[in-house]
């Protein structure tokens, strides 16, 4: 049989899911620092797209928070070359610092790696 509460069930996680989009301005938040090797070549498919799906999903699939989508590959490059999705995961205070918290913040491995796909280019493949 069909659950009558499924409806307002749905309504709450989505309140939930909204709320959780929303966000103060913290300072200095710590970013865990792990030992990596980071390969030279890194494409958005390879290495990029799972990194931005764990961390940024789901406040930035379109229509993303903040207007940022970081849900295709175009859009993504894009914010990299304008120099907002560095700034805002090494959470240079200018920018806001994503991901917002209590949500675990980027290592400094994933870091590395952003910042060194954005160097080499920004390849989709
Ligand atoms: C819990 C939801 C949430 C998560 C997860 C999240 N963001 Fe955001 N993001 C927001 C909101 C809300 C804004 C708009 C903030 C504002 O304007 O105050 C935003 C804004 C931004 C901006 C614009 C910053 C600015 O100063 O204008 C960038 C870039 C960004 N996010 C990148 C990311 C990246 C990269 C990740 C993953 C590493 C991420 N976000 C994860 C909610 C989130």
């Amino acid at each position: 049989m069909r659950n009558p509460w499924l409806p307002i069930m749905l309504f709450f996680a989505t309140q939930a899911l909204l709320w959780s989009c929303k966000h103060e301005k913290v300072k200095n938040p710590v970013m865990t620092p792990v030992p990596c090797e980071v390969q030279d070549t890194l494409t958005y498919q390879g290495q990029i797209a799972p990194i931005l799906s764990q961390n940024c999903f789901p406040c930035h699939v379109y229509p993303g928070s903040g207007g940022i989508n970081i849900d295709n590959f175009t859009d993504v490059k894009a914010v990299a070359l304008s120099g907002m999705l560095v700034q805002s995961i090494i959470h240079d205070t200018t920018y806001v610092i994503m991901p917002p918290p209590p949500q675990k913040l980027l290592d400094s491995c994933d870091v590395k790696r952003i910042k060194r796909w954005i160097q080499t280019g920004c390849k989709e493949f």
